[in-house]
């Protein structure tokens, strides 16, 4: 497959700081080089700058912030600093760094709740991946004022407060403007609440080639749109429908018609040859006014499926399913049809209660943050202190590839994690859940093995989003707006 990009663990970045530093490269000149990138970028993304704050933690972090501060010195900037650890305190690089900020005659103040933050833009240099725990007094004090101030914020190697390897917030963490980090992208800068924190995000590599020690696994792999064309060649002049699958969706109970709709409609514009519903009767003539491309069959109960899952080659089912009797019968018949699976919404729920203890090859799950805390029996609060590792325990747990929705969404597979760096605010609406199994089941449909079909499927969901947002805004955004888009990216000749 395609080469996506790698993310690492803090841990793994430190791995390779160590082995540079024994390969002959000083901690302090790594030190210096750190700053130095940010130092440029700092400069490239604000280029009129003449005066800032730095904010300097106790550890390296603190240490690219005074090197960053007396490059910026030498430079004619007005430059303040402010510690949260006293000079006499630090040790090692960050001691050197601090004290060479002062020889240049960069001024140094501590850190007083009443201080006020000079300049245009402050500077983060406050925790790095360092982080252990959460972040309370005074580190707390300073970046609820960071964060208060409105000015524009570079936050040094990760946004202080954020955790690297999840992208929890530990308490607090600074709302950064622009991030740049060193040596190896974190995973904990795309998912969680890093959305939230990160702005946006430079990687500056530092001489530094993560990906020659071959025996550091990436903890994660990032989503990028290379990935669409890899796995879905322009057709073939003489394609026919058959060739492009037939994606049966079972959804919509009585009295909720809109989703497995919204689901059939974004399966059918992301091209599959053929798409089916099976629905409550009450929502046919809709469903076939709406969108008069799929099939639509109405079912009183699983009994009035016949052949219907026979021939599909791939089945969705939870839009709309509700957990009663009906619901209950869709499932059984799709967990008994033998075809791949897409899961979702109350289809997941059933699967952690009634249906529980299934575990499969062959089926995309994909929960939001509420229905993964119950498929894990754990606390929605649970699964957000560490996605990743909940992503993880799903798919082991459940099998086949498990998507984790939410900002970052991540897919966990037989191929490990990823992650999705797209996405807006504007896909907190009702459907977009339906429009993404949709789009799923049009992709398996169309012969994508599952795990890169789950890829591709959130990343052209986000991404279609995006679009769609950039179009008409975030808010109001709405599900059905997705796929005209998506259609777009999905088709690289004309996208
Ligand atoms: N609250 C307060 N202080 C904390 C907390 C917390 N929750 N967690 C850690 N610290 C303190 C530690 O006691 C230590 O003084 O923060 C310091 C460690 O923070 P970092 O600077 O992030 O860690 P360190 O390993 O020294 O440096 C890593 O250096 O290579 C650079 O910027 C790069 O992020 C990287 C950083």
């Amino acid at each position: 497959a395609l080469s996506l990009r790698p993310l690492y663990r803090a841990e793994q970045v430190r791995e390779l700081d160590r082995r540079t530093i024994a390969a002959g490269c000083e901690g302090f000149a790594l030190m210096q080089r750190a700053a130095a990138a940010a130092w440029q970028d700092l400069k490239a993304r604000w280029p009129h700058v003449q005066s800032l704050t730095v904010l300097c933690g106790g550890g390296n972090n603190g240490g690219d912030g005074h090197v960053l501060a007396a490059l910026a010195a030498a430079e004619g900037v007005a430059v303040q600093r402010i510690l949260l650890k006293p000079v006499e305190e630090l040790t090692g690089d960050a001691r050197r760094a601090a004290d060479m900020a002062t020889a240049a005659g960069v001024s140094a103040m501590p850190w007083r709740q009443d201080v006020s933050l000079e300049g245009e833009l402050v500077v983060d240099a406050l925790l790095g991946t360092g982080l252990g725990g959460e972040v309370r007094g005074p580190i707390r004090e300073a970046i609820e004022a960071v964060n208060a101030s409105g000015l524009p914020v570079l936050a040094i190697d990760i946004p202080s407060g954020l955790q690297a390897d999840t992208g929890a917030m530990l308490g607090v963490a600074i709302r950064a403007t622009l991030t740049v980090t060193f040596i190896g992208d974190k995973l904990g800068l795309y998912t969680g609440a890093a959305p939230a924190h990160v702005g946006e995000l430079a990687f500056r590599a530092l001489e530094v080639d993560a990906e020659a020690e071959g025996d550091l696994v990436p903890a994660a792999r990032l989503l990028e749109a290379g990935l669409i064309a890899a796995w879905l060649p322009p057709r073939p002049r003489d394609a026919h429908k058959g060739d492009a699958g037939h994606s049966l969706v079972l959804g919509g109970a009585p009295g909720f018609g809109g989703a497995a709709l919204l689901a059939a409609e974004a399966c059918a514009r992301l091209g599959a040859g053929k798409v089916s519903l099976a629905t409550a009767p009450e929502h046919v003539t809709a469903s076939l006014v709406r969108r008069p491309e799929v099939m639509v069959h109405g079912v009183r109960g699983a009994g009035d499926l016949g052949s219907l899952p026979e021939h599909a080659d791939v089945l969705v089912v939870g839009p709309g399913l509700g957990q009663g009797s009906w619901g209950q019968g869709m499932l059984q018949a799709a967990l008994d049809a033998s075809k791949p699976l897409v899961v979702d919404a109350d289809g997941l729920n059933l699967l952690a209660s009634r249906f529980a203890g299934r575990h499969r090859d062959d089926w995309i799950l994909t929960p939001h943050p509420g229905e993964a805390a119950r498929l894990l029996g754990l606390s929605v609060g649970e699964v957000e202190a560490d996605r990743p590792a909940a992503a993880l325990a799903l798919q082991r747990r459940y099998g086949g590839v498990v998507v984790l929705k939410g900002a970052g969404s991540l897919v966990a597979g037989p191929e490990g994690l990823a992650v999705c760096p797209h996405g807006n605010p504007g896909m907190a609406s009702g459907g977009m859940g339906d429009a993404l199994s949709g789009i799923l089941g049009a992709l398996l449909a169309q012969g994508l093995p599952i795990e890169p079909a789950a890829w591709l499927g959130v990343l052209v969901h986000a991404m279609a989003a995006d679009m769609a947002a950039g179009q008409g805004g975030e808010r109001g955004l709405l599900a059905g707006d997705l796929a005209s888009c998506a259609r777009i990216l999905v088709n690289p000749t004309t996208g």
